[in-house]
């Protein structure tokens, strides 16, 4: 009997539920008769021996249920040395905790942060696989992270709902996407829902240029709809060194980056401006037919890799295949909107403006 360990771990996505059971369901047909030990909440549940011991039946119905039935908590990685604050030192006691459960394998579900931790419990010797979760599609070395297209699929229903309202009112809306680092969201979903304007964490912007860009439309249309990644910056906070830049972003008194935008549209029209954050409605909620697509696929690899004995590897998408990488390839590296991508040079033929 195979005993599998499996984790959630980081901010939660839509496609989680669906990604544990692809997995099991590969295990269950690949090894017969498997048990499974869900840590509770991430890799907390690991470090406090915190886990529901669970059969392949109990991941049944799971394909589109969002949020994660094991709970799910960040554990970053850059603390991962320091204590837990009772004490416990948290590479050891994970790794006892593997030991003593005699498991012949952990797969862990998660972002970034999380695929470094597993980077290092595989350097330790256990027997890790990784599965690339996240909506904001940022882990380096795969095209595609599950919850990526149910959050564009979200975000754009926010954005056709507030266009309506911004015609009947003439309004100019700011719409803040999730993204501290990245912009992936709001690049897809600001295409996908019409958006005049698009602000990304990669693409510091100059305020004039939003501006022209807003006048233009206002006054061909009598509204606009700018879609701005929570870590856009200005392009003169931008250029400054990274301590200075943080210092002056820590400054700032608006409740988020849409508000401060919101004020400077303030200052140039004398049209109505709102804000609108979809917020974490779009990590929430069940997730797409895409994302149960691939996180079906990205289960069986999970599978496929624990059946070969294949460890320190995360499964990713490249060119429309699901393939195994290993994890040093991805660990600690960010995958950011390049620049050249062909989605911003086409978003620019279409008139959209990115404030660049
Ligand atoms: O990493 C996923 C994400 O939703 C980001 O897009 C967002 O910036 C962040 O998490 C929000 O984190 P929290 O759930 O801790 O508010």
């Amino acid at each position: 009997m195979k005993r599998i360990g499996m984790l959630t771990s980081g901010g939660d996505c839509q496609a989680l539920n669906a990604t544990m059971r692809g997995t099991v369901k590969g295990l269950q047909n690949l090894f017969g008769e498997v048990e499974i030990y869900g840590f509770i909440d991430g890799y907390k549940g690991l470090v406090y021996g915190n886990y529901k011991k669970l059969k392949p039946e109990d991941f049944s119905g799971l394909l589109a249920k969002g949020g994660t039935i094991l709970g799910t908590s960040r554990m970053p990685f850059k603390e991962i040395d320091n204590p837990m604050p009772d004490g416990t030192e948290k590479v050891p006691a994970m790794k006892k905790t593997y030991k003593d459960l005699k498991l012949d394998a952990l797969v862990v579900l998660g972002g970034n942060g999380s695929q470094k931790t597993a980077y290092r419990l595989s350097q330790e010797g256990l027997n890790v696989i990784g599965l690339p979760k996240t909506i904001d599609n940022d882990i380096y070395g795969t095209d595609y992270t599950f919850g990526f297209q149910s959050a564009i699929d979200v975000a754009t229903h926010a954005i056709d709902c507030i266009y309506t309202t911004a015609e009947s009112h003439s309004r100019i809306f700011v719409m803040e996407i999730m993204g501290h680092k990245v912009g992936w969201i709001t690049l897809y979903a600001g295409i996908a829902g019409g958006a005049d304007v698009i602000l990304l964490p990669e693409m510091p912007y100059d305020i004039k240029k939003v501006y022209k860009a807003v006048e233009k439309r206002v006054k061909e249309k009598h509204f606009a709809i700018i879609c701005v990644a929570e870590g856009a910056i200005p392009k003169d906070i931008a250029k400054l060194p990274k301590k200075e830049r943080k210092a002056k972003l820590a400054e700032s008194t608006y409740p988020s980056v849409a508000y401060e935008i919101a004020d400077k549209m303030r200052e140039k029209f004398d049209s109505d401006i709102r804000v609108a954050i979809p917020g974490h409605t779009q990590r929430g909620g069940a997730p797409d037919a895409y994302d149960r697509f691939i996180s079906s696929r990205f289960g069986a690899c999970a599978a496929e890799l624990i059946k070969k004995r294949d460890f320190g590897k995360l499964v990713v998408l490249r060119n429309n295949e699901v393939v195994a990488i290993p994890m040093e390839e991805s660990a600690g590296r960010l995958k950011y909107v390049d620049l050249d991508n062909q989605a911003i040079e086409n978003a620019k033929t279409l008139g959209i403006c990115f404030g660049d």
